[in-house]
């Protein structure tokens, strides 16, 4: 039996992976093994680990393609192993939809995926208007007005609540 927990993550301007590796760091003070690995590099067998986390951010109200392919084609391993599923977004600051039961994004992601994890969990991600190229500023700028979060082009804000990252280390490393 493996001792290592996997983290699997597809992040495209890099907060996911920063929570993955900020979860890495956690399990591995607890003394922990720890494979941190993108989707784009991820070579060995989820039967490798005791533990199998996957996390993805949301782009236009979906999970990353490669995520959700990744997991329907490894759906018998998931299911034979403990897993865990982490999704990124920005509905997520809003204190009323930062649950995987609150989150709309979530609860749709599961309505559609036939896998069942043994935890889910959802935090908010950054929002850094200066990064996006021009469509997507203006899309993101659009959504957030919508939504009436900050629309100034120069808004930087890192929404994640670090204690909830922390806390769900916590709960894997007792899994
Ligand atoms: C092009 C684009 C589309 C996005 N679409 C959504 C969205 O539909 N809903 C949402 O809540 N957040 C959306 N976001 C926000 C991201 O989920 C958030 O910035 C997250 O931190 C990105 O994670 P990453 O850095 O790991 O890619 C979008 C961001 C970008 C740049």
């Amino acid at each position: 039996m493996s001792d290592k927990i996997g983290i699997l993550y597809s992040s495209i301007d890099g907060q996911t992976h920063k929570i993955c590796d900020f979860i890495k760091d956690k399990l591995e003070q607890k003394k922990q093994k720890v494979g941190l690995y993108s989707i784009e590099n991820f070579g060995s067998k989820i039967s490798d680990y005791k533990i199998f986390v996957i996390a993805s951010s949301i782009r236009y109200g979906v999970h990353h393609k490669k995520i959700i392919d990744f997991i329907n084609a490894h759906k018998k391993e998931l299911d034979a192993t403990k897993t865990v599923f982490i999704s990124v977004n920005l509905v997520a600051r809003k204190p009323e939809k930062n649950t995987p039961e609150t989150n709309p994004y979530v609860v749709k992601f599961f309505k559609t995926i036939h896998w069942k994890p043994s935890l889910v969990e959802v935090f908010a991600g950054k929002l850094d208007y200066q990064k996006y190229p021009f469509w997507d500023r203006i899309m993101i700028q659009l959504i957030m007005w919508m939504t009436k979060g900050p629309t100034d082009k120069n808004t930087k804000i890192e929404y994640t609540n670090w204690e909830k990252v922390a806390q769900l280390a916590e709960r894997i490393s007792k899994m």
